[in-house]
């Protein structure tokens, strides 16, 4: 199953331009994310927000940026269909899949049925995904008793990133990911994006500008930071930080600490062959995607 998901997850045949992968925006050899401050989708349109990296995702409470679906397997279904991304019909994508021999055979021998249908998809990618996870960060091994892991001026950075209160909202096994928090705590954020976060989802008002805390595993490879993708450095994105969230102005030095500590938190990245895709059926033309 994590094989087959695997496939579908580097498969551009499952957008409507055959040109667009779930890896084309949550790149693997790119921290899981596209490096971009909003992402690139169907016919080069913008996309709203900030594309989160899918490593380590099985690890947070829900998926998106406000939560909206509550796990991998509900969040993997989003993006075929959704216009700004690949742009695809879920019957649509089903339907190419059913005309490709090896994927015929693979789901049938994972499945057990005689038809595909979406929610084998969602599974199997869900699947693939949960195996996304970077163990071994030199953190990881610091607290594992490693005391050579990480240098002094990191630990530095540590012991800061607890006493200035990051660990309110940055913790668990995510480091992150494991709460709905206000952006602009002390003071507020000033952007000209629209998203109001977790109230999209809930239609509360006290849920107004709330994001899901995101993990600071790898945060070195996913710049740009924030729904926004407004700050490009890790320098930046703490001093707003600890302005907005903390009401606290980090010297240069402290921050650099800091940073120098969220370094250690990049693991072992996932490392596979890329995986031979199962050629298209010669028999049954690929449905035409624009047709009505
Ligand atoms: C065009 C770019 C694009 C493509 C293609 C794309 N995604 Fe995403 N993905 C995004 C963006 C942007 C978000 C954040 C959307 C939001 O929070 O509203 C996201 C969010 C996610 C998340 C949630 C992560 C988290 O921590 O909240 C997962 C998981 C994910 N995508 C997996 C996939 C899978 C699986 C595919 C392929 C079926 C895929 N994506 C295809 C851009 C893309
Ligand atoms: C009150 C909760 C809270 C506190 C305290 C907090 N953060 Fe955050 N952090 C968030 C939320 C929520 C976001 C996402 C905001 C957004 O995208 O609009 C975030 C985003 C980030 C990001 C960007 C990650 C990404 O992938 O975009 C970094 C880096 C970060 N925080 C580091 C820190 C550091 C360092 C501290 C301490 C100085 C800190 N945070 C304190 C809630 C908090």
């Amino acid at each position: 199953m994590v094989e087959l998901g695997k496939k579908l997850f580097f498969d551009p045949r499952l957008s409507r331009s055959g040109g667009m992968s779930c890896n084309s925006c949550h790149n693997l050899s790119m921290g899981g994310s596209d490096n971009l401050a909003a992402s690139i989708g169907d016919r080069w349109q913008k996309g709203g927000i900030n594309s989160p990296t899918v490593l380590n995702s099985s690890l947070n409470i829900a998926q998106f940026w406000d939560g909206r679906a509550k796990d991998l397997k509900e969040q993997a279904g989003g993006p075929i269909a959704n216009p700004v991304e690949m742009a695809f019909t879920h019957d649509l994508a089903v339907a190419m899949l059913e005309t490709i021999p090896g994927y015929k055979q693979e789901f049938t021998a994972v499945f057990k049925k005689d038809s595909i249908d979406i929610d084998q998809v969602t599974t199997a990618l869900a699947a693939f995904e949960e195996t996304l996870v970077t163990p071994n960060s030199r953190f990881d091994k610091w607290l594992k008793g490693d005391d050579s892991a990480i240098t002094a001026d990191e630990l530095k950075g540590y012991e800061l990133f607890k006493s200035a209160g990051c660990v309110a909202c940055h913790n668990g096994p995510n480091v992150g990911g494991a709460s709905f928090q206000k952006m602009g705590v002390v003071e507020a954020y000033k952007t000209a994006h629209t998203a109001q976060g977790r109230m999209d989802v809930t239609k509360s008002d006290q849920d107004r500008f709330l994001f899901k805390v995101p993990t600071l595993r790898n945060v070195e490879l996913t710049y740009p930071y924030f729904h926004d993708g407004a700050a490009m450095t890790l320098t930046e994105a703490v001093d707003t930080m600890g302005k907005l969230q903390l009401g606290r102005t980090f010297t240069a030095e402290e921050n650099a600490q800091i940073v120098a500590f969220l370094k250690t938190l990049t693991g072992d990245q996932p490392k596979f062959e890329l995986p031979q895709l199962p050629v298209s059926g010669d028999s049954t033309p690929r449905p035409d995607p624009f047709a009505k």
